[in-house]
């Protein structure tokens, strides 16, 4: 403690004690509080980080594993398997690049997919698509594309037996005597 000075009456030295007392009291107020504020800083520095997961108001719900999975879902459908593309359905053989580029836009491959025709046929559906559905000029990419569609969705072979050619069918008689 501060010397006090030698000529004070009692009263002067009980304020003047007080005085000093009273610095004292605040000075260590103030080392509290820097002390406080220090320590703050100290816990917030490594965890402040996670301080707005509390505040998150579905904290189940965690963006980075479902991104995950998706990524590694579509990765799983970009795949090929026995020849058809996983994702479109579509066969992957010559010009699959370009009809999943031009055709996928609009509809689902399935649309591609369920349907045969020759070749006329399917440059019949794209003219029609391209005069009422707005499907742009396909440009260098359409002889690929019809080729692709004309070598795998053709019309599939006959799937019912041909008509009999009466005149050439030998009749007989049914005997339902013996
Ligand atoms: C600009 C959009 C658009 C694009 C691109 C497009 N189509 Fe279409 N397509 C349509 C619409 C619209 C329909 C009618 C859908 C419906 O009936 O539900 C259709 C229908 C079809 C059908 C069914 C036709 C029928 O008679 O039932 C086939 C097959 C088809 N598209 C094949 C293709 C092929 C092959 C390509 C690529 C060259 C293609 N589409 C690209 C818009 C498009």
């Amino acid at each position: 403690m501060l010397k006090i000075p030698e000529d004070l009456d009692t009263e002067q030295k009980e304020a003047y004690n007080k005085a000093w007392l009273e610095t004292f009291y605040t000075l260590v107020k103030g080392l509290k509080l820097i002390v406080f504020i220090i320590a703050c800083t100290l816990i917030y520095i490594p965890f402040g980080k996670y301080i707005p997961d509390w505040f998150e108001s579905n904290p189940e719900y965690q963006p980075t594993n479902s991104t995950i999975v998706s990524s590694e879902m579509e990765e799983d459908f970009d795949k090929v398997e026995n020849g058809i593309h996983l994702q479109t359905g579509l066969i992957y053989a010559p010009g699959f690049d370009q009809v999943r580029a031009q055709c996928t836009v609009c509809h689902s491959a399935k649309l591609v997919t369920q349907n045969r025709a020759t070749k006329e046929g399917w440059a019949q559906m794209i003219e029609w698509m391209q005069q009422t559905q707005g499907l742009r000029d396909l440009g260098p990419d359409e002889d690929r594309i019809l080729d692709y569609l004309a070598a795998n969705y053709a019309p599939e072979e006959k799937g019912r037996r041909e008509n009999l050619n009466i005149k050439e069918v030998e009749w007989y008689i049914l005997n339902l005597e013996n």
